[in-house]
This record gives structure tokens, C-alpha cells and sequence, in this order.
């Protein structure tokens, strides 16, 4: 479904939220728009949205397909965060997705670590938080959180045993609009809450990676580990022969459920 910008124009204009936004039909990526555009460093927060991205980008240098009007991606622009709301970026993002597509769905979302949004093990959506630092004082200039969410039709790619949308999990068509309106008012009302904590609660109660036995595949190296819980920065700890560590990024895979139950 084609976003269209009057709707998302009324939108704003009936909720009590301030942002700008810039909507393209097509673009490279959202978040590569977001990094180069030239933006006042204490603005309002800005939305750069598109129905088709010829070059989504995904974490570890992946693509994200971004099909033309079966999804909206988007990158969400903020400026003058403190170091506590910066590192809980992504699990903010990840609460709000949920909580946005579970109060259009009536049905229930969970996280796999650190940023992927599942309906029944299938992924839904993505998230790619990226900070610009400003190299004059080092300090963050922006950060921008990238967001594409699956929402109409069939996956007919490779990807259709890992991958899903919205419309073929739940059999409910939402707004494009709406969706992304939403989930900016909760990033938005992040961006100024005073306890960054909640979003982790909500994090943890969501995420389906907790207590799993799971693979942890980084650049040199893949070992096998027990999920056991997310920290106050949201890294992901784990066990491996009795030694505990917090892992930061990298990828993570659940093993099979016949697996989890061997191991337990
Ligand atoms: C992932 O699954 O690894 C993250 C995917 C993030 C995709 C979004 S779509 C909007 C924004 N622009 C991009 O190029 N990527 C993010």
C-alpha cells in the first residue's frame, strides 16, 4: 500500500507531538539520507520516510529489502540525547514497534535480540541504530534510528522461511501511516522520559532470545552460550563453560528447539 503523506500530514496535525518529516517515494537508504543531510544540531526530531529503498541497509553490513509499498522504512533523526537514552536506542525502538503493531493487531510481538521484531519466529521488521559523532568534539552530533517494517503481502524471496509481514501473520491489513506515526510519538516520548528503565522491563518481557541456548557467530570467532538475561545497557549476557559475558552486537541464532531441549 502506497503511504500517503496527507494522512500522515492530519496525523500530526491532530496529535501533540512537534517532528518534521520528508517523505520519498524512492530512495537509496533512510538512514544514509538521514547521516548526509545537513540538519540544525538542536532542531525538532526528523522523519525521513520512503515506501522503496534501492539500498536498505541491515546491521553487519547485510541488506534489508525493502520492496516498493510492502513495507515503509523509515529513519527517525535526533539530536542532544545523553549517553543513558543513546545506549537503550534500539531497545526503545524495539518496545515501541511492538507496542504500536500490538495495539493495531490485537496479537502479540516478541524481540530476538538485539533488534529484530518476530511474529511466531518470523521476522517482521528490522531495526539499524547508527550515532553520527561530531568529529570536532567527539561528541554525538545525531543519532538515527532506522526502522523498516514488513507489512503487506508475501515474502517470495529466499527469506520466506525467516521472514514475514504483518498482513500474512495476522491476516490484518494496518495503516503505513499510522504505524509510523505511532511508533515516532513512542520514540518521541523516549527521547524525553526520565527512566530509560521501563523500556528495558518491556524489553526483557518481549524477548524470546532469554534462556535460550544460542550461537553467537562474530567476526573471528562462533561458540555456543546460554542467554540469561539483558544488562542495564541492554547487552545480551551469556554463559559459556561457566564464564559469563555481555555481549554488545554481533549475531546471534536460537538453536532448534529439539537442541534446547537436549541441552537443558
Ligand atoms: C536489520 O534487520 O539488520 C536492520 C534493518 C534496518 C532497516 C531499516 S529500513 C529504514 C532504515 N534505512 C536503512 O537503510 N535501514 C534501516
Amino acid at each position: 500500500m502506497a503511504f500517503n503523506t496527507e494522512i500522515f500530514q492530519k496525523l500530526k496535525d491532530n496529535g501533540s507531538y512537534d517532528f518534521d518529516f520528508l517523505y520519498f517515494e524512492e530512495i537509496d537508504s533512510t538512514n544514509d539520507f538521514a547521516k548526509k543531510a545537513q540538519y540544525d544540531k538542536c532542531g525538532k526530531v526528523k522523519v525521513i520516510i520512503s515506501s522503496y529503498q534501492s539500498r536498505g541497509k541491515g546491521r553487519l553490513g547485510r541488506r534489508f529489502i525493502s520492496k516498493k509499498d510492502k513495507g515503509i522504512y523509515f529513519s527517525v533523526i535526533t539530536s542532544n540525547l545523553d549517553e543513558d537514552h543513546i545506549s537503550l536506542l534500539t531497545v526503545a525502538a524495539a518496545v515501541c514497534v511492538c507496542e504500536t503493531l500490538e495495539r493495531e493487531t490485537g496479537d502479540k510481538f516478541d524481540i530476538k535480540w538485539v533488534n529484530d521484531i518476530l511474529y511466531e519466529n518470523k521476522k517482521i521488521c528490522g531495526i539499524l541504530t547508527e550515532n553520527a559523532i561530531d568529529t570536532s568534539t567527539g561528541t554525538f552530533e545525531r543519532s538515527i534510528v532506522g526502522i523498516g517494517v514488513n507489512l503487506y503481502g508475501t515474502i517470495d524471496s529466499e527469506l520466506k522461511n525467516i521472514a514475514s509481514t504483518v498482513e500474512e501473520m495476522t491476516g490484518k491489513t494496518v495503516s503505513c501511516e499510522k504505524t509510523v506515526f505511532d511508533i515516532v510519538c513512542g520514540l518521541t516520548n523516549y527521547f524525553s522520559c526520565t527512566d530509560t528503565r521501563k523500556y528495558l522491563e518491556k524489553y526483557r518481557q518481549r524477548c524470546t532470545t532469554l534462556g535460550k541456548r544460542i550461537t553467537v557467530n562474530n567476526v573471528n570467532e562462533k561458540y555456543s552460550a546460554k542467554a540469561i538475561e539483558i544488562d542495564e545497557q541492554g547487552r545480551l549476557v551469556v554463559e559459556t563453560n561457566g564464564r559469563i559475558s555481555a555481549l554488545n552486537s554481533g549475531e546471534v541464532s536460537v538453536l532448534p528447539q529439539e537442541t534446547q531441549e537436549k541441552e537443558k
